[in-house]
């Protein structure tokens, strides 16, 4: 390991003074509803590097949660921002035109797959891009009903957490949420619901839909939407096998149902392609993203086929969706993705990922590590034969990160996510991966 990456590590050990200081002030005025894993007190940031207040040095694998696509304060992203607010910050794009909103429905139209054009409903965040898909999808094919993955995560607003079923947590004490969705398992092939093996298993978890839900549960032709994450974030960084999603589009196909791709973490460049879907050929209805799309302005679409878009003037719409600031830093940012970062993030994925395999080798507790482009898990087992999940290995490699000088979060169960900025220089991702293995193995030494 090169001697300026021990020097920093040496230095980063937890939280400062400072940094204690804001979080006590914290626990007294802010929601004890948020998950804070460790207590890191941002400062600044540049790049795939940020400082807490203490002008502590870390490598940020987390970028806001797959959202600082570009990295921290991009210069471009930061002129686009600036440059918009001398002209105006706010218009309502609900009641008034402005060309920022026109351009960047424009290019999304562009870029979302397969033909015949697209209409983009903006808004502020992944759960109100849900939202919007969950009111189109019943507005436009008249049936009350959802079908969603237990893993999934769609967002925490009543409608979207009615789809979510990631942790039980974030459902307890919420209840009635929103009838007539059915959850049913996702292609987590690791942890199969069926206790089958791919490929073995015809991929049970399509055909359970139509052979038994449809069956006896639910009935096909009430069924507005199916949703779906093309790989499970929050739920564990879950990639299904090839056969998966195209099923499930040919299904939804042969019932008049929507499909319904949430993209909010995996699309925008993350994946090396622009929607993570592509790397299946399959088109969704209706696509919503958030997250990376503007670098970290908050800001969200449901992507539609252009004749989905059937409803009328007041049927649906928000205050600041499509907010001018975030709209001219997401015109960057996707100029930036397209043109460059997209490409970087699958370099740097293959990378990340071979790493990944090789500390694989020679840690029993990886029980499989995954992942496609910037989006990569390491679920942590107990041993490789039991499977066992391991949560606590997986918090403490976390905090053992944190005191080295690397930002990571956890997912699913077991599993630690890597979801740096796209355009994260090679150095810092294998100084960062040097860390993780440090911290891996001071975890195991607990
Ligand atoms: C796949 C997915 N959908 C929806 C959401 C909800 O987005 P937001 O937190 O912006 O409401 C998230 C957030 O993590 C997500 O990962």
């Amino acid at each position: 390991m090169v001697e300026s990456v021990r020097k920093r590590s040496e230095r980063a050990l937890g939280a400062g003074p400072l940094a204690e200081e804001w979080v006590a002030r914290d626990a007294r005025v802010l929601s004890p509803s948020y998950t804070r894993s460790y207590p890191f007190v941002m400062g600044h940031g540049l790049g795939s590097e940020v400082w807490d207040v203490d002008g502590r040095r870390y490598i940020d694998f987390n970028a806001g949660i797959a959202v600082t696509t570009t990295g921290h304060c991009h210069p471009d992203i930061v002129r686009a921002i600036q440059e918009q607010a001398t002209r105006f910050i706010h218009m309502s794009g609900t009641d008034f035109y402005y060309p920022l909103e026109i351009e960047l429905a424009e290019q999304l139209d562009r870029l979302a797959p397969g033909t015949g054009g697209h209409q983009s409903f903006l808004c502020n965040s992944g759960a109100e891009a849900v939202e919007a898909a969950l009111k189109l999808a019943r507005y436009t094919t008249r049936r009350p009903r959802f079908l969603a993955f237990i893993g999934a995560f769609h967002g925490r607003t009543m409608g979207a957490l009615s789809l979510t079923a990631s942790k039980a947590v974030q459902r307890r004490g919420f209840a009635p949420l929103m009838a007539e969705v059915s959850h049913v398992p996702y292609a987590y092939c690791y942890r199969c619901a069926y206790h089958l093996e791919y490929p073995s298993c015809g991929i049970a978890c399509v055909s359970f839909i139509e052979d038994t839900l449809f069956r006896h549960m639910v009935p096909a032709d009430e069924v507005a939407a199916i949703f779906v994450e093309p790989i499970q974030g929050e739920g564990g960084y879950v990639v299904p096998p090839p056969e998966f999603l195209p099923r499930l589009r040919e299904l939804a196909d042969r019932y008049g149902i929507l499909f319904i791709d949430d993209e909010i973490q995996a699309g925008i460049g993350r994946t090396g392609k622009m929607f993570a879907i592509e790397h299946w050929g399959v088109v969704p209805d209706v696509i919503a993203v958030a997250k990376g799309l503007a670098s970290g302005v908050p800001l969200g679409a449901a992507i539609a086929r252009r004749e989905l878009m059937t409803w009328v003037p007041g049927s649906h719409g928000n205050t600041f969706g499509g907010n001018p600031l975030a709209c001219a830093a997401a015109l960057e940012t996707l100029r930036l993705v397209e043109s460059e970062y997209m490409a970087h993030a699958a370099a740097m994925g293959e990378l990340l990922i071979g790493r990944l395999r090789e500390m694989q080798g020679r840690y029993e507790q990886f029980g499989d590590v995954r992942g496609i482009g910037l989006m990569v898990g390491v679920e942590l087992v107990r041993d490789r034969r039991s499977r066992q999940e391991a949560p606590e290995l997986r918090d403490a490699i976390v905090q053992r990160a944190f005191e080295r000088g690397l930002l990571l979060l956890g997912c699913g169960s077991s599993a630690v996510r890597f979801c740096p900025a796209l355009n994260i220089p090679q150095p810092l991702l294998e100084e960062g991966l040097d860390l993780f293995e440090e911290a891996v193995q001071a975890a195991l030494a607990d």
